[in-house]
């Protein structure tokens, strides 16, 4: 960390840690203690009160999925993470109250412990009654020979945690993380268990207090040390458990399409002309650029809402000058206000007392960036919309959006943690509590309140916003990155397993620093990296200020020309992709879907972009091959007309210019083709289906969506094209492309169109007839 902070920010990180040491009061937890067995059963609205001498415990169905079991006594927390306010929902009662059943799932009361059980009676999870210690809540979950364990948001581990601990506590490693880091800046305690036979079950805690997750033993162990022990159970199939959850939680709002293009950041551009230029460097080669990002440069002295006007002359000049050429400005916040007398926001926070304080009443100070640092404090609404107000500049300067960093809070801290001591007090809607309940929240909340601020002082207008730590329900206000992870193949395999777990725990737009954060990447693993964030949700170069340059024209003209390939791919995917985005906001299907979620085995090798893409990142060193395992099907490498049956392992052909990519058969796929679009079809033997959602691309104005399906009749297909929707088609009718078939011609109210290699190209049509050669 010296090397990172400088010897200045290292002395008030020692002070800092010392510090802390002395506020933070340290006792042994009391000893843990059963709540005994129950010895009363109640019916209440939607479920039954069970009493226990030690405690109670209410499970109230709040729709045929979805059960809450809350037991109290408990410290509470605003909901902060849920986004509806669920009603009870009558199950059938049955054996005395003591067996609850609906259509999906039933929940069994017995002597020692609940179980949730599948409508057929089976057993999906034996939990024993919980103990308590003082505030604290544990409880045992069984699990099964063959059972894995997925979720808890963003960690350094393989996918399936069993075999480990797992803290939860939002916390920043300090500049670079590798494989078994834990914890990391997001975490969810979200558990989603999947069972041998591919059934499953999802238990979502709704508690912000730290936990942790023990998962070495034959049984699961899951803590809290304070906060309500209140937790919802969910069954699977486990996608559509997700997708309950994310309605819980809350969906996550349709992206302006710009940001599922490419994004350019770098630390350590300290300049106006910096920045241009390295934009400049994009544009001047054809790469598509859609957004910079301004890292903490271009602040004054570190000092959050200002720009430095010696290195940053005229802003938003620069914003609208990239705006002009397509590329958005996204600017950096961090929570910390620099503690000066005189910095106009420190004063300010001062007079309208928005800051986290001591409980001795004195505003808590720790050092960040800009020296010792004042913190708002988020889980008041006043102080929400107060920061949400700042935005306000920024957004009047033509920036798109905004990037919240060291929000777990992330403080300087020589050793221990590195972040507010437990006794820093929060207002928590009033009700008041101290950081230990807060700490989990912190990042949530900036979130929610840099998009209650964007809304308001950019109405009609969808944000978009980045941030590195979070909570569930974090989803609803951002996006979110994995951090600071180290420049090598293994932080490139650790950056997968983050992203997918971080999408198996409800955070579907999720992205990674290519090449890494903190090192200097190697051609070959930068340009893999490369390949698998163009496939990812968010798709951006981020690096560390001490790194080499490392835009994609540094490392040789090969590396370039694979950077282009993956590019023009990610920009050709682009209707694909927000097509995806749009089923995302509107039923909480994910983006990224690990194989295991669809029919696949379990592993960590591929995963599904949406419903029609099987990508298979190439994660070594000098690997020309990667195999795969196809799920049940047919899949059709990328571009290509052969056809892979599964299920299979096979090995698909890596070159370093291309990532192994395979089409499901039955997928139409819309892409951008020139300044058409054009559908790929890879038929299977009922044909293909496919669908593309669009509109400007931002704001709230009209959408259209456009459903294809392609059905074999003989000689060739029949394709039906029906559309919704007051927005235009934008295109110049649609092009055809067919794999697995050669394309003759297509014929449209009796007019023929003859195809050529590259397809056919058709005017709007709502049935056409093609005429296709072969088997
Ligand atoms: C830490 C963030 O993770 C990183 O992306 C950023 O560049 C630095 N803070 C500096 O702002």
């Amino acid at each position: 960390m010296a090397v990172l902070l400088g010897p200045k920010a290292l002395l008030q990180a020692v002070a800092y840690a010392w510090g802390r040491d002395r506020l933070t009061p340290r006792g042994p937890l009391s000893p843990w203690q059963g709540v005994g067995p129950p010895v009363g059963l109640e019916p209440v609205p939607g479920g039954v009160r069970v009493r226990f001498p030690e405690a109670a415990l209410e499970a109230v169905f709040l729709g045929e999925d979805l059960l809450r079991l809350a037991w109290s006594p408990g410290e509470e927390v605003p909901p902060y993470p849920l986004a509806e306010a669920p009603t009870p929902w009558e199950p059938q009662r049955l054996e005395g109250g003591r067996l609850l059943r609906t259509p999906r799932m039933a929940l069994w009361v017995g002597e020692e412990g609940l179980e949730l059980r599948d409508p057929q009676g089976e057993v999906l999870r034996r939990e024993a009654y919980p103990e308590r210690a003082g505030p604290a809540w544990r409880h045992r979950v069984a699990l099964r020979p063959g059972e894995r364990v997925l979720g808890l948001g963003e960690r350094a581990s393989p996918l399936d945690r069993r075999g480990g601990v797992y803290r939860l506590w939002n916390r920043d490693p300090g500049g670079s993380y590798g494989p078994g880091e834990d914890p990391l800046y997001l975490s969810v305690p979200l558990w989603l268990s999947l069972l041998p036979g591919g059934g499953g079950y999802l238990a979502f805690y709704e508690n912000p207090a730290e936990g942790w997750v023990d998962l070495q033993g034959e049984e699961g162990v899951v803590a809290f040390l304070g906060g309500p022990f209140r937790y919802y159970l969910l069954p699977g199939p486990l996608e559509a458990a997700l997708a309950r959850y994310l309605r819980l939680t809350g969906l996550p709002p349709l992206p302006p399409r710009w940001a599922l293009g490419f994004h350019y950041a770098r630390w350590g551009l300290p300049t106006r002309k910096a920045v241009e230029e390295a934009v400049a460097g994009f544009l001047g080669r054809g790469l598509p650029l859609r957004a910079v990002h301004l890292d903490i440069d271009h602040m004054r002295g570190y000092r959050v809402f200002t720009v430095d006007e010696g290195r940053f002359p005229d802003l938003p000049g620069m914003v609208g000058g990239f705006r002009k050429e397509g590329v958005r400005t996204v600017v950096i916040l961090d929570p910390g206000v620099k503690a000066e007398r005189g910095f106009p926001l420190y004063e300010e926070g001062l007079r309208e007392g928005v800051f986290c304080r001591l409980p001795s009443g004195a505003v808590f100070r720790g050092p960040v960036w800009p020296g010792p640092a004042a913190f708002p404090d988020f889980t008041d609404p006043g102080v929400r919309a107060w920061w949400g107000g700042k935005l306000a500049a920024f957004l009047g300067m033509g920036v798109s959006g905004f990037w919240l960093d060291m929000n777990e809070p992330a403080l300087f801290a020589a050793w221990g943690e590195p972040t507010f001591p437990p006794s820093v007090r929060h207002r928590l809607e009033g009700q008041g509590g101290d950081h230990r309940l807060a700490h989990n929240l912190y990042g949530l909340l900036m979130a929610r309140a840099a998009w209650e601020g964007f809304r308001r002082h950019a109405p009609g207008v969808r944000p978009f916003l980045l941030t590195r730590a979070g909570f569930a329900g974090v989803q609803r206000y951002a996006w979110a990155w994995t951090g600071d992870v180290e420049s090598t193949w293994e932080g490139l395999r650790t950056t997968l397993r983050a992203l997918l777990g971080l999408s198996l725990s409800g955070v579907p737009f999720v992205g990674s620093d290519i090449g890494g954060f903190s090192g200097n990447p190697p051609p070959e693993l930068y340009l893999r990296w490369f390949q698998l964030a163009a496939l990812t949700p968010f798709f951006r170069l981020h690096s560390a200020r001490w790194t080499r340059p490392r835009e994609p024209w540094r490392f040789g003209e090969e590396v370039l020309l694979g950077v282009r390939w993956a590019m023009a791919l990610r920009e050709a995917l682009l209707p694909y992709l927000y097509t995806l985005a749009w089923r995302a906001a509107r039923e909480g299907r994910l983006l990224l879907r690990p194989l295991f979620l669809a029919g696949g085995p379990y592993g960590e090798e591929a995963f599904f972009l949406g419903e029609a893409l099987l990508v298979a990142p190439v994660l070594e060193a000098g690997a020309r091959a990667k195999e795969v395992p196809l799920p049940p099907g047919g899949w059709y490498p990328w571009g290509e007309d052969g056809l892979l049956e599964g299920p299979a392992w096979v090995r698909l052909p890596a070159p370093l210019d291309r990532i192994p990519l395979l089409v499901r058969s039955g997928s139409l796929l819309p892409l951008l083709e020139g300044a058409g679009l054009a559908l790929h079809l890879y038929p299977g033997p009922e044909g293909a289906e496919g669908e593309v959602y669009w509109d400007e691309g931002e704001g709230e104005g009209p959408h259209r969506r456009d459903r294809f399906r392609l059905l074999p009749v003989p000689g060739g297909y029949r394709l039906l094209w029906e559309g919704e929707g007051a927005y235009p088609w934008p295109w110049e009718g649609v092009g055809l492309r067919l794999f697995g078939k050669r394309l003759l011609g297509a014929w449209v109210e009796g007019k023929a169109y003859p195809a050529d290699a590259g397809g056919v190209r058709l005017p709007p049509f709502r049935e056409a007839f093609l005429e296709v050669k072969g088997p």
